[in-house]
């Protein structure tokens, strides 16, 4: 099993759409068993793939999110039906992802999602309680159940706990960046961090690459960027020769749960496909 996670610390990069793009081509075009997990208290992942409605029954008929796994402590549910409810907190072992149909996967292939939960704000609050440790503990789970081959993390755009737990569950980490000049200096300081907390874990999470996105091929600051990345020392190899161009529709699509792989965007999804074959072979590298 093999663990990564998307992170930028900035926000709109396309961290979600890659994770849920991502996580979707490995499954139906890899047949691999995914396992996508939405740690950004805003959930975009989810609602990718998932309709307010649908996840609101989802929600009453008791199913697991995020929330279980970073909280141990009994928490307040209100139901539609049976008003506000205390629940007690779910054991880690017990947390089930839920199934995300996969049309025409090939053999073998399917997609999981741990769901984001708003509530996660709740927890924000209390920082120190060794909440980091509980979602690398959770992919422990899931390694001694032998279902999943690759756990897709994606991670809130602030250095948080949240994403602090991401990378200190995860082998790799991604990094989806825009192609414009404020966006690279981040990335410098995002590796920063990333080194960081490597150094307090005593763990190596090894970086995986550095996707464009939301690209404009024509403009300055796309070439610009490119030379960036490959001139230079710290990035030099690191950039995908894939990258997501802009799409309007991609965005459009998004908004009713429908996946680039069944878009009507070829070049998006030439794009998608070709950024997961080069991240399997870094990762099976
Ligand atoms: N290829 C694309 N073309 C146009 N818009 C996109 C594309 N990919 C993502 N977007 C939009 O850009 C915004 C940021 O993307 P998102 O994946 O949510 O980024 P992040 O998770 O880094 O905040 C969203 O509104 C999304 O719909
Ligand atoms: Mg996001």
């Amino acid at each position: 099993m093999r663990t990564f996670s998307l992170v930028n610390m900035k926000g709109g990069v396309g961290k979600s759409t890659l994770a849920v793009n991502i996580a979707d081509v490995l499954a139906r075009r890899h047949g691999k068993r995914v396992l996508l997990i939405d740690t950004d208290p805003q959930f975009n992942a989810t609602q990718m793939l998932i309709s307010g409605e649908a996840y609101v029954q989802r929600l009453d008929a008791g199913a697991n999110t995020i929330l279980d796994i970073f909280d141990d402590q009994p928490k307040i549910r209100m139901s539609a039906i049976a008003g506000p409810q205390v629940v007690p907190a779910v054991a880690l072992a017990q947390v089930l992802p839920w199934d995300i149909e996969v049309p025409g996967a090939i053999a073998g292939g399917s997609l999981k999602l741990i769901a984001g939960d708003l509530e996660l704000y709740r927890l924000e609050m209390n920082h120190g309680t060794g909440r980091e440790q509980r979602l690398r503990r959770f992919i422990e789970v899931c390694e001694d159940r032998g279902d999943i081959d690759i756990v897709v993390i994606d991670t809130p755009p602030t250095p948080s706990t949240w994403m602090t737990a991401a990378l200190f569950a995860s082998d790799g980490y991604l990094i989806p960046v825009r192609p414009e000049p404020i966006s690279r200096t981040g990335v410098d300081l995002l590796k920063g961090v990333v080194d960081r907390i490597s150094g307090n874990f005593g763990r190596q999470i090894s970086c995986l690459g550095v996707v464009l996105t939301i690209t404009d091929e024509h403009y300055n600051v796309f070439g610009q960027a490119v030379q960036f990345f490959d001139n230079n020392a710290v990035w030099a190899g690191k950039r995908f020769t894939r990258h997501l161009p802009r799409r309007t529709a991609v965005a459009e699509d998004q908004g009713e749960q429908i996946r680039i792989l069944d878009s009507d965007q070829p070049e998006a999804k030439t794009a998608v496909v070709g950024i997961t074959a080069e991240l399997l072979q870094r990762i099976e590298a």
